[in-house]
């Protein structure tokens, strides 16, 4: 079935208690944002020819699982997360050849490949929508959520889109409103609907049989709306409150997302993906853990990201309580991200400069300790803060449409790879986003300083690939003193100090420093250890002196 077969290590099917393949319960993921990555063609857009040669970078770096945001046939109103067609590639990103030849350079190097897949809503220049819109008595119509104008006239319901505004539009010519929890570009399709359920498993097949090893899915937990499109109840007044974002949180989302029935898609998903030993790692933007359960429960997702801790305080018992909550709730399934195309930098969020970067790390540790699958986005390898985008130069929906929100541009800046133009990104005049960063956060100049942010996290991912107790052994958190915050898996402990001063710990017996996040030195059978601010380290139980 696999045309892009090739050899990758560690193949064999074998299951976790769980039921995530081992090769992926062992892996580390980064997120290629595609357009920002590598440009092949010099027209100042990233691409397949221009990723291609940079998934070295990525088997360089230690990671196993490379997950590429969405590149088909699109209007790109949403920049790809408005699909036109979901079996193709767009012009602009290259052709399905250039794809492929991804694929196989990936499968040569041992890395795994997941697309994006955007099931929730398509573009409305989509075929489907097209007909759906044009003939309300037409087989497609029913492909979308088509409403009659509410008794008084106005949408069909309270509820908001995640950019701005009402979720509805008014088709004037049928007098029909439109469900879109997007933009009015981006039309949810229905899905109760069975006709839409045939035509995912059937792309899906597409991209398996093309030799992909599993999908993220956007907005995995919205697919389903409640059935009678019942009003959401309000969390707190939308009186004078203006930035969007902030808009669709004073909301409960009781209707709109999280219907329980949205696992039955992932679970005849499930059939189709095991069939080729890939997976499912669904975007489950859902902040409490008992929700983030609901869609793993051992024949759902086999990953879902969990989202809270890029929005905890920078505290001890707010960090602990926050990666706990998600591994108790879902022991092996956890994705861990602390950045994405969709969020400010953890830099940026974490006090920004050099706290920021030493934030981050300390966290990635913490991240890399746990159960569950860390994810790395491209760019927090080299601890970049947000690109500077002047004001006039933002492109991003969110902030284009909306006058009080940054939007997302600051984070999806071109990834800078050297010096010369564009940073080694693109030959291209201009760029689609200025380059936001200099030529010191570059990934030749982090290279070539054994002390960067960059040589640090592949050290911290070589180290994590030997551990063995991490595939075997639970996680004990321990009641550390002061602001430390930390955890054994077997014969190893994992801790940060979230504080500003220097904390000590003696955890009892004694221990050899494998990894340091701000220092160097890997001292051997200490029984107390030391850690600067923001630092975090890993310890490995001394082996027994001679006797
Ligand atoms: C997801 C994507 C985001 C996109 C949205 C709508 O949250 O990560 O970039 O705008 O879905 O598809
Ligand atoms: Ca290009």
């Amino acid at each position: 079935m696999r045309r892009n077969w090739s050899p990758l290590p560690d193949r064999e099917n074998s299951l976790s208690d769980a039921g995530v393949p081992a090769w992926l319960s062992n892996s580390v993921g980064y997120e290629v944002y595609i357009r920002s990555f590598g440009d092949g063609n010099a027209d100042g857009i990233g691409d397949m020819v221009g990723l291609l040669p940079h998934l070295d970078h990525l088997a360089w770096l230690g990671v196993d699982v490379v997950w590429i945001t969405p590149f088909y046939p699109s209007p790109m109103a949403d920049y790809g997360y408005d699909v036109a067609d979901y079996e193709g590639v767009a012009p602009e990103f290259g052709t399905l050849d250039d794809f492929d030849r991804v694929v196989a350079r990936a499968h040569d190097l041992g890395l795994r490949v997941v697309v994006d897949i955007v099931p929730n809503h398509t573009s409305d220049v989509h075929a489907w929508f097209e007909a759906s819109r044009s003939d309300p008595e037409g087989d497609h119509r029913d492909y979308y959520i088509w409403r009659d104008p509410a008794p008084g006239g106005g949408p069909p319901n309270n509820w908001m889109s995640h950019f701005g505004g009402p979720a509805w539009t008014l088709d004037e010519a049928s007098g029909q409103y439109y469900l879109h929890l997007f933009l009015p570009e981006q039309p949810d399709l229905n899905w109760r609907n069975p006709a839409v359920r045939s035509e995912f498993e059937k792309i899906l097949r597409f991209w398996l049989d093309r030799g992909v090893d599993g999908f993220r899915i956007d907005v995995a937990h919205a697919l389903i709306k409640d059935e009678q499109l019942r009003d959401n109840p309000m969390l707190m007044p939308l009186d004078g409150v203006t930035d969007a974002s902030y808009r669709f949180i004073c909301m409960d989302h009781r209707y709109d997302l999280t219907q329980p029935e949205t696992l039955d898609i992932y679970r005849s998903w499930r059939h189709i993906v095991e069939q080729y030993d890939a997976v499912l790692i669904g975007e489950t933007y859902v902040l409490d853990p008992a929700d983030l359960a609901k869609m793993l429960p051992g024949d759902g997702l086999h990953i879902g990201f969990w989202f809270t801790p890029m929005h905890m305080e920078w505290e001890a018992g707010a960090i602990r309580r926050t990666l706990s909550a998600a591994t108790e709730a879902v022991p092996a399934g956890v994705g861990w991200v602390q950045s994405s195309h969709d969020e400010s930098r953890p830099v940026a969020r974490y006090g920004g400069g050099d706290l920021g970067r030493r934030r981050s790390l300390g966290l990635s540790v913490l991240m890399m300790g746990l159960p569950g699958v860390p994810f790395i986005y491209q760019g927090e390898e080299l601890g970049l803060d947000d690109g500077v985008v002047p004001a006039d130069q933002l492109t991003d929906p969110l902030a284009v449409r909306n006058e009080d929100s940054v939007g997302r541009d600051a984070c999806r800046t071109p990834m800078p790879w050297g010096p010369g133009p564009n940073l080694g990104f693109s030959t291209a005049a201009r760029t689609w986003l200025p380059i936001g960063h200099g030529v010191e956060w570059s990934v030749a100049s982090e290279m070539a300083d054994p002390r960067s942010h960059l040589n640090r996290v592949r050290e911290l991912l070589r180290v994590r690939c030997a551990i063995t107790d991490l595939a075997t052994m639970p996680t004990r958190w321990h009641d550390c003193p002061g602001d430390l915050v930390g955890f054994s898996r077997g014969d190893h402990i994992f801790v940060l100090n979230v504080g500003d001063t220097v904390a000590s710990w003696q955890p009892g017996g004694r221990w050899d420093c494998v990894y340091r996040s701000v220092g160097f030195e890997t001292d051997s059978s200490m029984s107390e250890i030391s850690l600067v601010p923001a630092e975090a380290v890993i310890l490995a139980r001394s082996a027994p002196g001679p006797t």
